[in-house]
């Protein structure tokens, strides 16, 4: 088996062009597409780049999320909007989403909107930071397929349910926090199974509430529903276990209770054993700054938090405090440097993919 290559951002970013356009999206939709999934690699969410095009591929194959992206305007009320994403592109529609938010706070002060029947979005922090890049704070949550137990629960009833908030600041990057309201996320897990490397204690629990570790197992039982995700804190009150608990169920009504949308067991992709839409909701919001204050003191207010963080006392130990956004700016600068790494688990899946399209199969050399 041929080791991890590390291919230039470009290539992979063409490829991933190449395939959805293959797969039948139009040439802006695919650039969308592409333009997300390279962030994640970008910023080094292995989890969420070209790991992630698998599972798009096979789920546009098996006709259960569509390619030309339709969306419906439910609701368009001033400030406010209400999207059917008619099962197209996740991306295609949140990045539509977020503009015309975007939009509609220039002209109003805030704009919000919501959407129903989408797809995985993918990396939620790319959306704010579409609003940050135009001095606008941005806000986005989305449910997910049901992984998360609630807190002295033994099922899984919440999705890993990110919340993504991105501010502008006068440092070289904006404050981008974005993370599962869960410990871990599947996407991880995915990672660990491709890694062949066991899922960490702490992460898992099964229906009697021990922790389980043996990824491969995971990933099945999780669909069997026999084992949950823990939510953020843990699974007492005293780690704070109920907080993580709260946050996900925000995020869940956040992305299906304004837009009439589908939630929890609904979004399991399976009706009666047939594989059906996964029917995801997701809310954007943008506040423009201006409204409130002048961008640049915004700005470098943002800017002494971040460095005031920063610059705090370190613990024993520890040489450098981060903020959020910070590491990815960071893996930005290397992964544009030295390519991004493909571990033979990926050159597997994106093999299948080459070949089933029929694109150049010299295109990688593996
Ligand atoms: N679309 C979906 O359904 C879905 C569901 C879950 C997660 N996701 C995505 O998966 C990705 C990863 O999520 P995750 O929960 O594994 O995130 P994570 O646990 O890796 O946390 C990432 C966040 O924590 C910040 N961070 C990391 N280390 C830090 C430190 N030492 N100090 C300060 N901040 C630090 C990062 O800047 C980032 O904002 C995200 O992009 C998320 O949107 C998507």
């Amino acid at each position: 088996m041929p080791e991890t290559k590390q291919i230039p951002v470009q290539k992979i970013y063409e490829f991933i062009k190449d395939v959805f356009l293959k797969l039948g999206a139009p040439e802006n939709d695919a650039k969308i597409c592409a333009d997300v999934l390279i962030f994640a690699d970008l910023s080094g969410i292995e989890s969420h780049g070209i790991g992630r095009l698998y599972y798009y591929y096979e789920r546009i194959k098996a006709g259960v999320q569509n390619i030309v992206t339709e969306i419906d305007i439910v609701r368009d009320n001033k400030s406010i909007a209400v999207w059917d994403g008619n099962h197209g592109m996740g991306h295609v529609i949140s990045y539509k989403a977020m503009q015309t938010a975007i939009d509609k706070a220039k002209k109003y002060g805030m704009g919000s909107v919501a959407v129903r029947n989408s797809t995985h979005y993918g990396v939620a922090g790319f959306y704010p930071k579409m609003a940050a890049e135009q001095d606008m704070i941005g806000l986005t949550f989305t449910n997910a397929r049901p992984v998360i137990a609630p807190i002295f629960g033994s099922k899984p009833m919440l999705g890993t349910n990110p919340i993504a908030f991105g501010a502008p600041s006068d440092c070289e990057f904006p404050f981008l926090y974005d993370a599962a309201t869960s410990i871990t996320q599947r996407g991880k897990l995915e990672v660990l199974e491709r890694k062949n490397e066991p899922t960490p204690e702490g992460w898992v629990i099964d229906n009697q509430g021990n922790y389980q570790t043996d990824t491969k197992q995971i990933l099945r039982d999780l669909l069997a529903q026999k084992v949950s995700f823990v939510a953020l804190g843990g699974t007492t009150e005293l780690t704070g276990g109920h907080k993580g608990y709260g946050l996900a169920a925000m995020v869940e009504i956040m992305s299906a209770a304004l837009q009439a949308g589908s939630f929890m067991h609904e979004l399991n992709g399976l009706e009666n054993d047939k594989r059906v839409p996964y029917r995801i909701g997701h809310f954007f919001m943008a506040m423009n700054i201006d409204f409130f204050i002048d961008i640049s003191e915004f700005k470098k207010i943002t800017g002494d938090i971040i460095r005031s963080l920063q610059n705090s006392e370190k613990a024993p130990g520890q040489n450098r405090i981060y903020v959020a956004g910070e590491k990815e700016y960071l893996n930005e600068i290397q992964i544009r440097k030295n390519g991004i790494p493909i571990n033979t688990g990926l050159q597997k899946n994106i093999n299948i993919i080459i070949n089933d399209l029929n694109l150049d199969r010299s295109y990688f050399g593996f």
